[in-house]
Formats: C-alpha cells, structure tokens, sequence
C-alpha cells in the first residue's frame, strides 16, 4: 500500500529539479545535440569534474547525455528502485546495449523460451557471430535453468509477464539459482511496470522495460530503459555512448510527461483487464483465457504474491478458425487493430497476424501460437464499454449469447 503510495508521488516528482529553468512547473525539452562552455577554464573545470563524476547538471555533447535524458533517467530509477537507469533509443536498443556490455566471445547466455521474438533471434542470431553461446529453456522450469547453467555462464534473461501467454516467473526462485553462481539475472519487466512488480527488490540486477509500452503509455513514442546499480549502470552508459542509441530528447520528454499519470493508468488496466478475463472465462465462444489474475492461469499463485497488479494484457483463443476469429476483431468498434501495448488506447490483435506473421503456420503451431488466439491490451477506456464492446462482436459473429446493458450492469443470458 504504502509502496504504491511513494509511487504515486514519485511518478509525478521525482527526478525533476524542483526549481527548474524560468520557474517553470515541468521540466523543458533541451533540444540541443551539443553544450557550451563559458570560457576555455569553464570547460577544463567541467572535464576535471567529470573525471570525478562530479559534473553535476552539466553535459558536453547529446550521444553521452541531455538534461531532459537525465530527468526522465532519475525518475524511471526511482520508480524501479533503483540506483541509476539509462535511457535507450528503444527496448530493443536497450536489450541489446545491456547484453554486448555483459557479454563476450565464450560467455554463456541462457534465456527463456517464451522471450520477445527480436530478443531471442538477437541472442541466437546475431550474439552467435561474435561467439556468444546460448541455451533456451523452457519458462517455469526452474530444473532445466539451473541444469543449463555453466561455469561460463554470465546472464539469465527472462521476461515475466511473458508474451502472449502471460506466464509468470518467480523471481526470488531464478536470483536464488543464480546468484550462488555468480550469474546475472535480467528481467524484461515490459509487460508488468514498477507499479506491478519490481524485480530489484527480490534481488534480480538489472531491469529492463520498452518504455514505448506502458511507461509512455501514448502510444506516442519508441523508448527503452535498464535500471539497476550504479557500477553495472556504469558501464551500460558508456557502451551506450559508443553504440550511439541514446534517447532523444523530445521522446525523453513526452516519457517524463506520461509517467507522471503512469499510476493512475496502470490501476484503471488492471481492473479493467481483470474485469475482461473474467467476462471471457466461461463464455461459450472462448475456448480459453489466459490471464495470471485468473485462478485458472498456471502462474495465478505465483502471480498473486509476487506482483500487485495483474497487467493490462489479455489472450484469449476463440471456438472458431482464423477467419472467424478475425471476423469478431473486425467488429469490435473501441480497440485499434495493432501490435503494441499499454497506451492509453486498447489494441487488439490476431497473434498469427502480428509478432508471428512471418512464420509458416506449422512453425506458429510449435510455438503454441494457434489463428484463434486473440491479445488485448486493454487502454483506459470505460471497463464496461470495453466488455459492451467484446460482448456484440462475439454475439453478432458467433451469436452465442445475447446480452443487455441494466443500471449500468452488464448481463449475460445464455
Ligand atoms: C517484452 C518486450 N520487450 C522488448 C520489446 C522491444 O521494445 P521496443 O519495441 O521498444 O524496441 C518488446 C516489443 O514489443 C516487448 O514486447
């Protein structure tokens, strides 16, 4: 309680300057590439500070930092609890920053199986011409993890909530398995937010988020960011400045703005996805929801004590073929057809359709991935307009129940 209090609070202040440039109440985009030294003394002072990481609110050139970066960095390692964060061009750009920073010719990855499809093929694609090795295991088996690790094993990368199916890991479990080993352990937060779970605080070292998701949460810009200890930080940073994928600073800006409501938004999606998984659990056109809310999802105890939020992220698979599960989308009238998540507008799509399109439908199948799987990601619309609006497409398609809208209820008769 108290913790989603702070962060609350800290959503809308911390990391900003109190007093800001022209006492302005929000902090100003610094859109500039480079800065200025007063005098050829002004800038030997900056670089002597520098070397001491003492420059204070001072920068030199935008590859390596920007005060609206550093704003939005200070508040997003706030809101994970953490001591420093870095702020990237994109999750991607954030993923792959933190990995070539750990990682070298002969380390040892493991990941699990059910990671984002551009993670995974960085790993064993991409991380594999450099002499980087890599084991996938399967999510939520604890004993192939611990089995898989070797002597030169550095990181374990793992998301949770995971896409689409929503597993859950136990955090505590994987830091206990790695840590006696010296392993890194990543966790791709995404899905989740500081304001559901903070990975950190069981003992994970890093955390990353896309911030295009939730932590913007407009479906208005593309970001990444890790947080976790100055030192590891550190080095995240500075490989950043190499790499060259840095924020820029309007995206920066625009992410500083949607944090501060990233609380509000979060609670109204989880109620309203809760609120949707069960509306579809036990209706006759849905096969089945998967949902960690729900006591039938395999993570749901996991997920009840491990995070304080459910998520914004709804699955469901349909009694119907690809054509008619894509027949009830096309009737829906509040969500965007689309492949993101956690703005302030739903979005819905056909799973074969969009991560997975490119794949042939037996590969889809392997991977669990069937035509009649449907994720929602809920918005902050109306909760009930949401369920009024799955409730007429589902009817008028598959006309399995009818339904009617009394003192502000929605009621099903089947
Ligand atoms: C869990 C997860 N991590 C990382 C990413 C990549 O983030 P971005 O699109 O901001 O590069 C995504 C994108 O969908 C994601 O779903």
């Amino acid at each position: 309680m108290n913790q989603n209090r702070n962060l609350k609070t800290g959503a809308v202040h911390a990391g900003e300057q109190r007093l800001k440039p022209n006492h302005a109440i929000t902090t100003p985009i610094a859109q500039t590439s480079a800065f200025t030294f007063e005098n050829t003394q002004d800038l030997a002072d900056y670089q002597e500070a520098k070397l001491w990481g003492e420059q204070g609110h001072r920068y030199d050139y935008g590859r390596y930092g920007n005060p609206t970066i550093a704003a939005a960095e200070r508040k997003l390692a706030a809101l994970d609890g953490a001591e420093a964060a870095c702020l990237f061009s994109s999750g991607m750009a954030a993923i792959t920053t933190t990995l070539l920073t750990l990682l070298s010719a002969g380390s040892h990855v493991i990941f699990t199986d059910d990671c984002y499809r551009r993670t995974r093929g960085f790993i064993t694609l991409f991380l594999k011409r450099f002499g980087v090795e890599a084991t996938s295991v399967p999510m939520g088996d604890y004993d192939a993890l611990a089995a898989a690790i070797r002597p030169t094993t550095k990181v374990i990368l793992s998301e949770s909530p995971t896409n689409p199916y929503l597993r859950v890991l136990d955090i505590p479990r994987v830091v206990d398995i790695a840590r006696s080993r010296k392993v890194k352990v990543i966790i791709d937060s995404t899905f989740a937010t500081p304001v559901n779970q903070r990975p950190l605080e069981p003992g994970a070292d890093l955390v990353i988020h896309s911030a295009t998701k939730y932590l913007g949460g407009h479906n208005d810009l593309i970001a990444g960011v890790v947080s976790g200890s100055a030192y590891m930080l550190a080095a995240i940073t500075e490989s950043r400045g190499v790499l060259g994928n840095i924020s820029d600073p309007h995206p920066a800006w625009l992410l500083l703005r949607g944090l501060k409501t990233l609380a509000l938004r979060i609670h109204q999606q989880n109620r309203t996805a809760l609120a949707v998984a069960r509306f579809l659990h036990g209706h006759p056109a849905v096969a089945q929801v998967f949902y960690p809310g729900l006591p039938s999802h395999p993570d749901y105890a996991l997920a009840a004590g491990q995070m304080s939020g459910f998520g914004g992220v709804v699955s469901f698979a349909l009694n119907a073929d690809g054509a008619t599960t894509g027949a009830v989308i096309d009737r829906l009238k509040i969500p965007y057809i689309g492949p993101s998540l956690g703005g302030v507008e739903s979005l819905v799509g056909q799973v074969a359709l969009t991560t997975y399109s490119d794949l042939s439908p037996e590969e889809r199948a392997d991977l669990g991935i069937t035509d009649n799987l449907v994720r929602l990601a809920v918005g902050i619309e109306d909760t009930r307009d949401i369920i009024n609006d799955l409730a007429q497409a589902l009817d008028a398609v598959l006309g399995t129940t009818t339904f009617s809208l009394e003192n502000g209820f929605l009621l099903r008769s089947e």
